[in-house]
């Protein structure tokens, strides 16, 4: 992959052509470590890492398997907690928030999108992608619209009624997508969302992210696919834990 040594101001996303982020720092993550402890073992799964994600970038993130990506993402999303560090999500530090407000701020603040979709079963589209509104106390009327807009948005609208296994791989993302996006997180979390899609499904799963980060949304995704790093208007590079480069970019956009 072509990338190239951290320069402090080289990956600065306003001195990329076409950057169309506000440029404040949503998430900031400094000298933060994550150590995995079990009966015999110390993981060291993220080692000194510092990463700045403005709002309105879209962060692709690479490195080899084993390397952190996945912790990475779970930091950011406020799955897990930091062994060391600090964390500042919208300037709030989060080692300031306490647990109980964790769901809520997850809730409301961030869109996960899973390589293997993690739809429930045993409800239907529709109520899969509503969801994440139903923790939020909204007007039935709104919770209807706001699903029905994240349907459409995502071309699933015909598919309510189904189930997640009466659909294609494909089709169960963009179900996924729909609900990451139905509360309008500001920040979309995708830990290789195509890893599981053919090409096609993947380049049209792409395409969607593509047109949410367009729309305004911050985005960081992992994934191993070049073609898909072009989406992105920078890639962090990852290994043994650490950012190890960074490189920005002008985004291929959405046709
Ligand atoms: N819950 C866990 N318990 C113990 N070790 C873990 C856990 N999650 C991840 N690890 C270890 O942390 C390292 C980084 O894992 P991960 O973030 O999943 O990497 P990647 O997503 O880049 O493949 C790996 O060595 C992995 O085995
Ligand atoms: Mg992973």
């Amino acid at each position: 992959m072509n990338t190239e040594r951290i320069d402090q101001d080289a990956g600065h996303p306003e001195h990329v052509p076409g950057y169309v982020g506000s440029g404040e720092v949503l998430m900031r993550l400094d000298g933060v470590s994550k150590v995995f402890c079990t009966d015999e073992l110390e993981t060291h799964a993220l080692s000194n890492v510092r990463l700045d994600v403005h709002a309105g970038e879209f962060v692709s993130i690479a490195g080899p398997s084993g390397s952190g990506k996945t912790t990475l993402l779970s930091i950011l999303g406020l799955l897990d907690s930091l062994s060391a560090g600090t964390y500042a999500l919208a300037g709030q530090s989060v080692s300031s928030i306490e647990a109980s407000e964790l769901p809520r701020i997850r809730n409301r603040q961030i869109g996960f999108i899973f390589q293997s979709f993690n739809l429930i079963g045993d409800l239907s589209v529709y109520d899969n992608v509503a969801l994440p509104l139903t923790y939020r106390g909204l007007p039935a009327a709104e919770r209807r619209q706001r699903v029905e807009a994240a349907l459409e948005r995502v071309g699933m609208s015909h598919r309510r009624k189904h189930f997640p296994n009466q659909l294609s791989g494909g089709q169960q993302q963009r179900v996924a997508v729909a609900r990451a996006v139905v509360g309008d997180p500001p920040v979309l979390l995708a830990d290789e969302p195509t890893g599981n899609l053919d090409s096609r499904n993947g380049d049209s799963v792409m395409e969607l992210l593509s047109e949410l980060h367009a729309g305004g949304a911050t985005i960081c995704m992992v994934t191993h696919n070049p073609d898909y790093t072009r989406y992105a208007t920078r890639t962090v590079t990852m290994l043994d834990g650490q950012v190890v480069a960074e490189q920005a970019q002008t985004p291929r956009l959405a046709q």
